[in-house]
């Protein structure tokens, strides 16, 4: 006889590295919350053990997960199917196993979105443009939520050539300058947007300008370690409307929580304060 209670629907999240994460902390604290059973495992996976990983997930008991730097490439490719979004972005951050088929989306385009709505409302009226730093992955989600917001973008990246790209990416609606250009585009912007690391711990500081910027404007650093940047604090004592990382972390998690477990999560004040402190102990 098995005496042991049913364990619930297993998920995970996967990265190299991934000691750093902070998701298991949220997927536990919502599990316990709503007095659900399941886990939420953080595994540690090299790029040329990856595609087994997805390949043995039903084996190894696994409903799906979350996918991380550096593989959210590879997941897109290995899914039977995506959502729109991720198949954009050609980057999958939730994984689901549906009829034994693998399914992605991308949710940190979601996540942005809630974020800026949550901290910022009405960020999106008016005529200002967005300007944003870099052009990476992070940059790609955010440029796709802010077109699908129709704002028109203003794409600042130190490689030119990368901005340039990103832009092509997505047709209309991106216009590239140089960071040298900055001054003159925060005159006009509503909303500032930092996706490149500069400022975060042990990175190089992002040394911008903020006084061109209209009292309007609203300004987000996708950084949530430390959590508030050098950026944001400039912001803040400019009596700028901020937004930080945090929040997007914790929105980019719903979808998938919901989808393994069944129940959709809510962002409270005690789980930001957990996450909060779980970042402050590690600074
Ligand atoms: P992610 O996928 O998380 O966005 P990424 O693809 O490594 O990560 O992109 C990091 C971003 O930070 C890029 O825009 C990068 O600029 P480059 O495209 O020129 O590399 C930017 N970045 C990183 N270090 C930087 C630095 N020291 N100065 C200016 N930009 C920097």
């Amino acid at each position: 006889m098995n005496l042991r209670a049913p364990s619930g629907p297993k998920a995970f999240i996967v990265g190299w590295p991934i000691a750093h994460s902070r998701s298991p902390l949220i997927h536990g604290f919502w599990l316990q919350q709503l007095g659900l059973s399941g886990s939420y495992e953080a595994v540690a996976i090299a790029p040329p053990d990856f595609p087994e990983f997805i390949e043995t997930l039903a084996e190894h008991g696994f409903v799906g997960g979350n996918v991380t730097m550096p593989h959210k490439h590879k997941a897109f490719e290995l899914c039977a199917g995506t959502t729109a979004t991720a198949a954009t972005l050609e980057a999958v951050n939730t994984l689901w196993l549906q009829d034994g088929a693998l399914f992605g989306d991308n949710t940190d385009v979601e996540g942005f979105l809630a974020a800026l709505d949550e901290d910022a409302p009405g960020w999106d009226t008016g005529a200002g443009r967005a300007v944003v730093l870099g052009a990476g992955g992070a940059a790609r989600a955010i440029v796709y939520g802010l077109l699908q917001r129709g704002r028109r973008i203003t794409l600042a990246n130190r490689t030119r050539q990368r901005a340039e790209l990103l832009a092509e990416h997505f047709g209309a609606g991106v216009d590239v300058i140089d960071w040298q250009g900055l001054p003159r585009a925060l005159e006009g912007a509503n909303l500032l947007v930092n996706t490149t690391s500069l400022g975060m711990k042990s990175h190089p500081p992002l040394e911008i300008d903020l006084a061109p910027l209209p009292p309007s404007a609203v300004v987000d650093d996708i950084i949530y370690f430390p959590l508030e940047t050098e950026l944001l604090r400039q912001a803040r004592a400019r009596g700028l409307r901020t937004v930080s990382g945090l929040g997007m972390l914790l929105h980019q998690a719903v979808p998938g929580f919901a989808r393994w477990f069944g129940a959709r999560p809510s962002i409270t004040d005690s789980l930001r304060r957990l996450a909060e402190a779980d970042v402050a102990k590690s600074s």
